[in-house]
């Protein structure tokens, strides 16, 4: 059998593996990340219209000056039938183009790894890319395209828990056999499937049989950065501020459309429209808080968004560890320290954990199967660190059941698990 690669292109991170004479194998893709076997789902383009990805788009965008375009979270664009691509510097790219950048790079490094080209791909895809059918279908025809843009022919996909499963599989001894629970929780999606694993069976037969269930919702990581946006950082950038209307006395409130885009990172360049900017400075003339409007401006204009998005994440993610973390930023003369607490961060993500937990609870009552029958609870994904997610299960499982390992690679080396299975 020819090389095959698994490409888990994720809403955060992306990842490879080479499948090789019934052999897994995961590929650094990133030799400047800090994780080296991730690399970031980022594009910078700067304004000689030059293509950086990962780490290197982080670091030229940073040498710059945030001067070029950046992208973040581009496989959240893949459901949204008005997002067809964007203009950089006067060129046009289609969604698919942005990705196939990003799936290209990766190809080239496991080529440059196995010495040899490959043509043939697993990718992952969430079980729900959208809870709309047609945008659900729409999002995978456009991965697919990005992977034949890439350069690649024949392509197959796995749902990205399955993959999970196939590799917690792989830890399992010959013959034993058990029903998992597996929860990925990712940057964008939380992608669940209630499966039947054995031990030593490697990936070999049609596993359609031992899915049991499989379900997901759009609530993930990065809607917990939003929330912390929305609930501690937004006041800086306008939250709360009203203006005067022109020639009246009324005060009005800013936008709710504006402060809801500036709190999900990956649209924030959507407010660069020149008519939105133009209602931002009429609104700065007549603001109760002209000073948070004026910083509004410098995030757009300046482009820092990915910067305090960055900061926001990594007090989220001292969060999974400490009791207390703290949001800090400087950007001109502005200077951000806003302390979160985590029973705070709980608090304000109520409604995103009740949505996650809904959807846990369906994808058991689906499979079947009782909360006794299920064996084993297997968590991965990065988000799947933070205490409160764990806590979902131990309240449904017992804590004794849970099992969490390879939070950002059992996915992409379950897609290499699955080669056998497609080729
Ligand atoms: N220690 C941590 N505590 C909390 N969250 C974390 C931690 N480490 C990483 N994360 C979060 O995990 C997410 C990235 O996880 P992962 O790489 O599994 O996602 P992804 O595969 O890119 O996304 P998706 O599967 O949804 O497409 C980010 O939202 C990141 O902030
Ligand atoms: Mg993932």
């Amino acid at each position: 059998m020819s090389i095959v690669f698994g490409v888990d292109f994720g809403t955060t991170n992306s990842a490879l593996s080479v499948y090789r004479n019934g052999k897994v194998d995961i590929v650094d893709v990133d030799a400047l990340s800090p994780s080296g076997s991730l690399m970031r789902s980022v594009l910078y383009f700067d304004e000689d219209h030059q293509i950086f990805t990962g780490q290197e788009a982080i670091n030229q965008y940073v040498s710059d000056g945030a001067a070029g375009r950046f992208m973040q979270s581009i496989k959240n664009f893949l459901p949204n039938r008005s997002f067809e691509g964007t203009e950089v510097f006067g060129r046009k790219y289609g969604i698919d183009d942005l990705v196939a950048i990003i799936l290209k790079k990766i190809k080239a490094r496991g080529e440059a790894h196995v010495g040899t080209a490959v043509d043939s791909v697993v990718l992952g895809r969430p079980v729900l890319f959208s809870e709309d059918a047609e945008k659900d279908a729409l999002a995978q025809v456009r991965l697919e395209k990005a992977a034949r843009k890439a350069g690649f022919k024949e392509i197959f996909f796995q749902f990205e828990p399955v993959a999970a499963a196939l590799s917690y599989e792989e830890s399992l001894p010959a013959g034993a056999e058990k029903v998992v629970f597996i929860g990925d929780f990712g940057g964008g999606t939380s992608d669940f499937t209630v499966i039947r694993v054995k031990g030593g069976a490697f990936a070999r037969a049609d596993r359609r049989s031992d899915v049991l269930s499989l379900g997901g919702v759009y609530t993930a990581g990065d809607k917990f950065d939003s929330q912390i946006m929305w609930e501690k950082i937004a006041r800086y950038f306008g939250r709360g501020v009203k203006y005067k209307g022109m020639g009246k006395d009324e005060l009005f409130d800013i936008p709710h459309s504006i402060i809801y885009t500036l709190c999900q990172w990956h649209r924030i360049p959507l407010l660069r429209a020149r008519k939105i900017r133009e209602q931002i400075r009429l609104i700065k003339n007549a603001a109760t808080d002209r000073k948070a409007i004026e910083n509004l401006e410098h995030l757009i204009g300046d482009n820092y968004g990915f910067f305090l998005f960055q900061c926001i994440e990594k007090a989220k993610c001292e969060l999974s560890q400490h009791d207390l973390a703290t949001v800090s930023f400087t950007e001109r003369d502005l200077t951000i320290r806003e302390d979160v607490s985590r029973e705070e961060f709980e608090t304000i993500n109520r409604e995103n954990v009740r949505k996650i937990a809904a959807c846990i609870d369906e994808v058991v009552a689906k499979s079947g199967v009782t909360h006794e029958g299920i064996d084993t609870v297997f968590l991965t994904g990065g988000t799947s660190r933070i205490p409160f997610i764990r806590s979902l299960f131990e309240e449904r499982f017992g804590a004794a059941k849970l099992e969490q390992r390879n939070a950002f690679t059992s996915v992409v080396h379950g897609l290499g698990a699955s080669v056998p299975l497609f080729v």
